[in-house]
């Protein structure tokens, strides 16, 4: 017995040293921990099973069948996160750069399996050359099953991208098929090819912190939601995301026993819109003076700034927000907005996250730029995810609905349960000053003072529909509330809507404008 305690104590030794000390030491002089570390400090302490430390490849090709490593260069298991059930894969850059084997990527799957099969999100840490070229086909054949159970499982239980080493050629694409990917500064890249074969390509001399490092895909391509600036950091970030997410999407996002909210708050919010309606200002004031505090998690904060979407709490129930940023090219909506948003309302809805939408937006931005790049389709996905939303889904409108964004962003006849306006909200076709010009054109040009009378003309239509009144008029808004009646409301509104039931038609999936 004594020996057969040994040989499992030693063949665990082994299993946990993965590629060796000195492979250990490479990679934490990199200042990256180890997959075994990583797991560790993700999930709750003595809660990690691990599952298949002993698996090896099969293959004998290119002298593999000389080097095997216990493991095969991935840590899978399961354990908990706040005490809820969690399913993790950590790559182990130490075995074979990580690299992703026929057996690698059966024991991904086996816990993507588990994870469907029990109903619990699946965390995956990802730090891999990608496919292991000595294995040829059967590697590739390895992602094409993570990316069938990624896209299976994609509304059924929340699926988590950590992206701590090398992320490149096709193996990018598991991540792209989750539901959110974190990326950590500096040691992190993910892209399709990589610079060499780019400037093979296309002559482009890039690195691959530009190419695809966390900064680049968190400003430009919007493909990093959550950037870290460390291991250590980003595992915390992904512990705090996961209490605003619930298990699937039969159930309910757990809910805090605490939560706090400085009633000074009610008093700020009264004097964030600026006296003058064309001036910016910050909405992530008005949610800071909204929901519980420190309760906001902002999702694709770098990226397509004019609109903010995020995560937080009211008494402790979570929400996902939508809100137009003034402060951002004004709030308006263009492509990179909507699509941003569009998946962002998509995942609330797939989970069962009430949606708070705050509206301050002039329209969608014009031009050929906007135009030729398809503002037309990209901008239906925002409008699409709206529609087929069927979560309690509420509006405060702050200042300008104009135009189609007033439709787009949660309006009460695209499914919105309730909508309410500020005094300050402008809800009209268009901004006064572009609404005189046309109807009054000739009016304008035939005045003696043709710039006075355009002056006149504006002034009466913003007395006109510069206000929430007419909408109110029509029941298009509830209720026309003052900013501090604001968090008291959109409380018992979504305590009213708790119970809310709403099925779309019977259908195979519907055709999102992609
Ligand atoms: C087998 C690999 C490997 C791979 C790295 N290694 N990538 N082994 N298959 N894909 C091994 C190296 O041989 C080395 O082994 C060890 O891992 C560490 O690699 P280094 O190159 O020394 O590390 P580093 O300098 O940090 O560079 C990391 C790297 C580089 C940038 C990731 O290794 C690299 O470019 N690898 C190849 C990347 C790639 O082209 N992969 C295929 C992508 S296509 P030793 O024994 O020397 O320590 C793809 C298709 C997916 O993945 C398809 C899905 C549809």
């Amino acid at each position: 017995m004594k020996n057969k305690r040994e040989e499992l104590l030693q063949r665990r030794a082994n299993s946990v040293l993965g590629g060796g000390q000195e492979r250990i030491d490479k990679q934490h002089k990199q200042g990256k921990l180890t997959a075994r570390e990583r797991v560790l400090l993700l999930l709750d302490e003595n809660s990690f099973q691990e599952t298949g430390m002993f698996i090896e490849h099969r293959s004998t090709y290119f002298g593999l069948d000389k080097v095997h490593y216990p493991g095969d260069g991935v840590v899978t298991g399961y354990g908990t996160i706040h005490g809820r059930l969690t399913y993790v894969f950590s790559q182990d850059f130490t075995v074979l750069g990580g690299s992703l084997s026929e057996t690698h990527a059966l024991k991904i799957c086996k816990v993507m399996d588990l994870a469907m099969k029990n109903g619990a999100p699946i965390i995956g840490l990802n730090d891999s050359g990608g496919a292991r070229i000595q294995e040829g086909v059967v590697s590739l054949a390895g992602y094409a099953d993570i990316f069938y159970r990624n896209t299976r499982a994609s509304g059924v239980i929340p699926q988590i991208s950590v992206i701590m080493g090398p992320c490149a050629g096709g193996a990018v694409y598991s991540p792209a098929l989750t539901d959110f990917i974190f990326m950590v500064e500096d040691t992190s890249y993910m892209f399709v090819t990589g610079p060499n074969v780019v400037k093979t390509v296309t002559h482009e001399e890039v690195t691959s912190e530009d190419l695809g490092g966390a900064k680049s895909h968190a400003e430009r391509s919007g493909v990093n939601h959550f950037t870290a600036s460390n291991d250590v950091e980003c595992l915390k970030k992904v512990r705090d995301l996961m209490t605003y997410l619930p298990q699937n999407a039969n159930e309910l996002a757990p809910e805090p026993t605490q939560f706090a909210f400085n009633s000074s708050k009610n008093e700020a919010i009264k004097n964030i819109l600026p006296e003058n309606s064309s001036m910016p200002y910050d909405v992530r004031k008005v949610i800071d003076c909204v929901v519980d505090d420190e309760s906001f998690r902002e999702v694709q904060a770098d990226f397509a700034k004019n609109i903010v979407v995020g995560f937080a709490r009211l008494e402790g129930r979570t929400l996902g927000i939508v809100a137009n940023q003034p402060s951002a090219m004004a709030g308006v909506l263009d492509i990179d907005s909507s699509r941003k948003a569009g998946r962002f309302v998509r995942f609330c809805d797939a989970f069962n996250i009430p949606l708070l939408v705050f509206e301050d937006v002039p329209g969608f931005l014009p031009g050929t730029d906007q135009e030729w790049k398809g503002i037309i389709t990209h901008g239906a996905k925002l409008l699409y995810a709206f529609c087929e939303a069927t979560v309690p889904r509420i509006t405060v409108i702050l200042r300008k609905a104009y135009g189609g964004a007033f439709d787009v962003m949660n309006s009460k006849n695209i499914g919105a349960d309730l909508n309410f306006a500020w005094p300050t909200a402008e809800i009209a076709v268009m901004g006064a000053k572009g609404a005189a010009e046309i109807i009054f054109k000739k009016e304008i040009s035939q005045a003696e003072n043709p710039e006075a009378k355009w002056l006149e003309k504006e002034a009466e239509y913003a007395d006109k529909f510069a206000n929430p009144y007419r909408a109110a008029e029509r029941g298009f808004v509830d209720d026309v509330i003052l900013p501090e009646e604001t968090r008291e409301l959109l409380i018992k509104a979504f305590a009213s809507l708790e119970k809310k039931a709403e099925t779309l038609p019977l259908k195979k999936h519907g055709n999102i404008p992609l």
